[in-house]
This record gives structure tokens, C-alpha cells and sequence, in this order.
């Protein structure tokens, strides 16, 4: 074991945690920090904040509050992510990847002690001998209809309804006035949609309960206050709070690997093609960089190519359709796909300097532009005074922009999709006019996206992504909704997985 002995030298422990930092410099430092203060360049763009590891308080975990998390928390923590934060699941790292990066957030829960002596927190609970001991779940009884409402009862009893409100949206009438340990701004867990920051399980939401999520205002409800039965009762009722179309589990997508099918025609290229249809589509979970009232929480992956083109269609529930901006206060709807360029999985924020990253993006009011439909001020807003400049030959004059060849301001694009690249936060490049061969299209139809990106799988250019059947690459997916306000940073976003073209 790392750490444990109090008595390790320096120059020991920081041989025993090198494979572990270099993990966590490269996966996770640009959100948690350097010295895991929670203050990586990243974190001005996420809320919540990333968690500050020397403080030594834990959201997530199935020891007693008040102790330290188990190995095995962390584990699952940095495994699985934490669900409707911007805490990423690191599930493509092997199983001794993760054990080593779960000793080196060990290694930095560590404060300076009174004599300037660096106390690691969880050296210090095993001399002490507190270390923590997970509680005890007893099996989960039968879900009836009796135990949601014995549920329903001790949710009023215990005043869940003050924090989480009546319905369980997260807005009952202490809602707006919660603050964490650190005193920044906390809402409660909505319960209608089914993101949890430690898992959806009975096993999860029952732990939660037992111990609460350590440095929030959600306290421990232990067996003084709440007998296992009625806990359970709790956890049925909360789960009979899940709104039941928040998934795209109507969808009929189902999780798992992103694996290519090889199809001898040509794969096609109407993102509502009935033959997609046939096409067999995976879940890809989403999480918001930002606190949203409805994220957008998953959305349905399919894939073909034919050994010379690959189309990626992604599908996503979004009530309203957002077309290109008129007003400063109108945001759009867009979606990215980014693409390692080496065979690592990069930093999720885009890509860093030692794995850039092929980004190809599309807009709705880039494809409003190429299926020519897209609005003006007068046609959007119709008795709105507008100051801009409608006649043609203007634009040159006063789109600067545009007249200096900008991709981004052009309204005459080729295609609804650019093609770019990445090496971090803030850094994305747009590949120049000649090197855009990502083609697209996005329709809008009953309360979905369906957007289709496509690609010639050759490609002489290195800042393209590498598409060679029988191989894996590793992607990540993004999805703006204009209705939320989202735009730059703020989006949900979904975690590494591996797209493997079949040979
Ligand atoms: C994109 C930013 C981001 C990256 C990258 C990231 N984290 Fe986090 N992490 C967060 C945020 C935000 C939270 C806090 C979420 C909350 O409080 O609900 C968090 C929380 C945690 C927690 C606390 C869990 C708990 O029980 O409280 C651990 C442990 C953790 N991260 C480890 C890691 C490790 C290890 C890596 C790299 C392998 C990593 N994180 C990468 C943003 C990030
Ligand atoms: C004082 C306000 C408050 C009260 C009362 C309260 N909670 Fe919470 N609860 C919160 C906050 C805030 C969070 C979100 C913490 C976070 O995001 O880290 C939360 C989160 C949760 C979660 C989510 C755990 C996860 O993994 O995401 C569950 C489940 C939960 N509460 C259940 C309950 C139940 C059951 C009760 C009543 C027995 C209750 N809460 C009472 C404030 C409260």
C-alpha cells in the first residue's frame, strides 16, 4: 500500500506516487490543479468547482461521515465519473492506471501541519486507526407500491421536501439559500432526472442517505434518525421521482462500445434515412459543465462506413430547435465530435500539447446556411428596428470578418460541419478552406436532433483524425442546446470512448 507509513521518507513516497502523477498531470491536473487545490486553469469554466483533495472531505463514499473514503471509493469515483458535474469518467484507463492515480489523490490529501510538516490525512487516519469501515446495507426488500409511499411519508417526516422539494425537482423552499463547506453556492439534487453524483443504484442512493455527501449541506441521515426499512422505503420513492422522459432510452439505444459496422453500399448520408433505422445505436452519457434546469443527459451514437467513408449520426431530445443567432442574447444548437490525433486518450477540455486533438463541429445556423434558409433580424424578429446591413454587396464592406476569409463568420460555408484542431482549453483552429473535408447535415424533427457527420476515411492531411478499419481512435462528444444558453465552454459533454471501425 502507498502512503500508509508515517514514517516514509519524502524521496520514497514521491518514487512510489511518479506512475500515479504522471496520470494525473496529464488527466486531471488542468481541472483539480497541480497540487490537487482544486485550482487548475479549467476550473474558472466549471461549476461545481473541482474538488479541492486537501481539504480531505469527499462527496462520495460508503464509510461513516466524518471518516475518509475507501480505496475502492475513490476508485469508483474516478472510474465512473461523477454524474451531472463536469467530473469525467476515466473508465478507458486500465485498473492499475487507476490504482495509481487513486494513491497519488491520496498523496495529495495532505495538509501542512503546525511545525510546517506536510500531514497526509489519510497516513494520519490509519496511525490513528479511524479509518473508515463501510457501512452495512441489508438487501434490498421488493419494490411495492407500499414501500414508495411509506417512502413518500418519510420524505415529508424528515423534510427531504425543505431541500428537494415537493416534487423532487430541487427546488423546495431552502433550496436557494444552500451553501457548501467552502461556502459556494450548492443546489440540491434534482431527483427527476436520473444523474447522480455517486451512481443511481438502490445500493448507491441508500448509502448516500447513511452517510450524506461529505462538506454540503446533505447530511448523514444515520440509523439514529432512520431505521434501514424506512431508508429503503426513501431510496424506492426517490426512484419513482425519475421523469420518465429524460433518457433517450426511448430511443431504444442501449450502452456499450462505439463499434463501427462495415457495409459494402455506401453508408447514408440523410441523417433521417429510414435506413438508419436498421442501424443498431449506442447511449453516450452526458454530463454539464454548468448546472442546467434540463441537461441534456445522454444522447444515441450510430455509426457505418464502407471501407471509404465513415458517417457518424448522432440523435439527442431537444424540445426547441436553435437556428443561428439574430439577437446577441440568442444562442444556437451545435454538436462536436473530438478525435485523438496519437493513441492516447487526451485531456478531456480539448486536447493538450502533447495530444492535440481533430474537432469537427457543427452549427444549426451553419446548416441554416447551407440548406439557404438562414433567417434575417427583419424575417426573425419582424417588428424589431435593425441597424445591420442587408443589401448583398455590404457584407464585404462591413463583415470584416467574413472579407478576411473567416470560416466562422462566412455565410457561405461548404459544409454545415468545420473541421479543426485542438491542443486545449480556448485553443481550437479552423483548418483552412482547402482542408475542410468533413461533410454534414442536422435535421430537426419532433423533439430531436439528428445530425450526421462524414468523413473520406483517407486522408493525407496529419491534422486529420487517422480512420483505418480494423483500428480504434479515441472520441469525445459535445452538445450546445441555444435554449440553455449554452455556448463556448458551456455544454454537456461526454467522456472518452473507443470508436472501433470493424475490419
Ligand atoms: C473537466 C474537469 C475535471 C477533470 C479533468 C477531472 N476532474 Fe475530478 N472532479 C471535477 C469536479 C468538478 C469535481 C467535483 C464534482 C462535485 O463536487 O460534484 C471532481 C471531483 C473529483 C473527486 C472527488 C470525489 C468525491 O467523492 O468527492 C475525485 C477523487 C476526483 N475528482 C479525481 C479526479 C482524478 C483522479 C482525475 C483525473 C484522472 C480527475 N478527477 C479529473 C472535475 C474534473
Ligand atoms: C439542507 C438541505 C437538504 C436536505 C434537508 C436534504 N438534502 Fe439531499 N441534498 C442536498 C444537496 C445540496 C445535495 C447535493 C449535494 C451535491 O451536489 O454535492 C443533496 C443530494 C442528495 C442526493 C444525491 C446523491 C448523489 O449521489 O448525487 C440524495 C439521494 C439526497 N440528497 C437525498 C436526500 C434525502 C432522502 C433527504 C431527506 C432524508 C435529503 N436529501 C435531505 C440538500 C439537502
Amino acid at each position: 500500500m502507498l502512503l500508509v507509513a508515517c514514517q516514509q521518507t519524502d524521496a520514497a513516497e514521491s518514487a512510489a506516487v511518479q506512475p500515479g502523477k504522471a496520470l494525473y498531470d496529464q488527466h486531471c491536473a488542468a481541472c483539480h490543479g497541480t497540487q490537487g487545490a482544486g485550482d487548475g486553469p479549467a476550473a474558472v469554466w466549471l461549476f461545481p468547482k473541482p474538488r479541492n483533495f486537501s481539504a480531505g472531505l469527499y462527496k462520495i463514499q460508503s464509510t461513516p461521515a466524518g471518516t475518509l473514503p475507501s480505496d475502492e471509493d475513490l476508485y469508483r469515483s474516478i472510474r465512473g465519473g461523477l454524474g451531472g458535474s463536469s467530473m469525467p469518467a476515466f473508465d478507458y484507463l486500465s485498473e492499475e492506471e487507476l490504482r495509481s492515480v487513486v494513491g497519488y489523490v491520496k498523496h495529495l490529501t495532505a495538509v501542512v501541519g503546525p511545525n510546517g510538516e506536510r500531514v497526509n490525512r489519510f497516513a494520519e487516519a490509519s496511525a490513528g486507526g479511524t479509518v473508515g469501515v463501510p457501512i452495512t446495507i441489508p438487501p434490498e426488500p421488493p419494490l411495492t407500491f407500499d414501500s414508495i409511499t411509506r417512502g413518500q411519508e418519510v420524505y415529508a417526516q424528515l423534510q427531504c421536501n425543505s431541500c428537494h422539494g415537493e416534487t423532487g425537482a430541487g427546488d423546495g423552499p431552502s433550496a436557494s439559500t444552500l451553501k457548501d463547506s467552502l461556502g459556494v453556492v450548492i443546489h440540491p439534487r434534482d431527483f427527476n432526472t436520473d444523474l447522480f453524483r455517486g451512481g443511481s443504484t438502490g445500493q448507491d442512493l441508500y448509502t448516500r442517505i447513511a452517510v450524506g455527501l461529505g462538506g454540503t449541506p446533505m447530511v448523514a441521515y444515520p440509523d439514529e434518525v432512520l431505521n434501514p426499512t424506512d431508508r429503503w422505503a426513501l431510496v424506492h420513492y426517490i426512484q419513482s421521482l425519475r421523469r420518465k422522459d429524460v433518457e433517450v432510452g426511448d430511443m431504444l439505444a442501449s450502452e456499450g462500445a462505439l463499434t463501427v459496422a462495415r457495409v459494402k453500399g455506401d453508408p447514408p448520408l440523410n441523417p433521417v434515412d429510414p435506413a438508419w433505422e436498421r442501424v443498431e445505436s449506442v447511449r453516450v452519457p452526458l454530463n454539464p459543465l454548468w448546472p442546467e434546469p434540463y441537461p441534456i443527459t445522454g444522447m444515441a451514437v450510430k455509426a457505418l462506413h464502407n471501407g471509404k467513408m465513415l458517417a457518424v449520426l448522432l440523435q439527442w431530445r431537444d424540445e426547441i430547435a436553435d437556428g443561428a443567432p439574430v439577437r446577441v442574447e440568442d444562442f444556437q444548437d451545435a454538436a462536436a465530435l473530438q478525435f485523438s490525433l496519437t493513441d492516447q486518450a487526451p485531456f478531456l477540455g480539448m486536447g493538450d500539447p502533447q495530444n492535440p486533438v481533430n474537432v469537427w463541429q457543427w452549427k444549426a445556423g451553419w446548416q441554416q446556411d447551407a440548406d439557404g434558409e438562414r433567417p434575417d433580424v427583419q424575417l426573425a424578429y419582424p417588428s424589431m428596428h435593425v441597424d445591420t446591413y442587408q443589401e448583398p454587396e455590404l457584407h464585404g464592406l462591413y463583415r470584416t470578418a467574413e472579407t478576411a476569409g473567416n470560416l466562422l463568420a462566412s455565410t457561405r460555408m461548404r459544409s454545415p460541419v468545420e473541421d479543426a484542431n485542438a491542443t486545449g482549453f480556448g485553443t481550437m483552429t479552423s483548418q483552412s478552406p482547402s482542408a475542410q473535408n468533413v461533410g454534414g447535415k442536422g435535421i430537426w424533427r419532433d423533439g430531436f436532433w439528428s445530425v450526421l457527420f462524414y468523413r473520406e476515411l483517407k486522408s493525407g492531411d496529419p491534422r486529420d483524425v487517422r480512420l483505418t478499419p480494423g483500428e480504434s481512435t479515441f472520441v469525445a462528444f459535445a452538445i450546445w442546446n441555444g435554449a440553455q444558453r449554452d455556448r463556448n465552454g458551456r455544454k454537456v459533454f461526454s467522456h472518452w470512448h473507443r470508436l472501433t471501425l470493424n475490419p
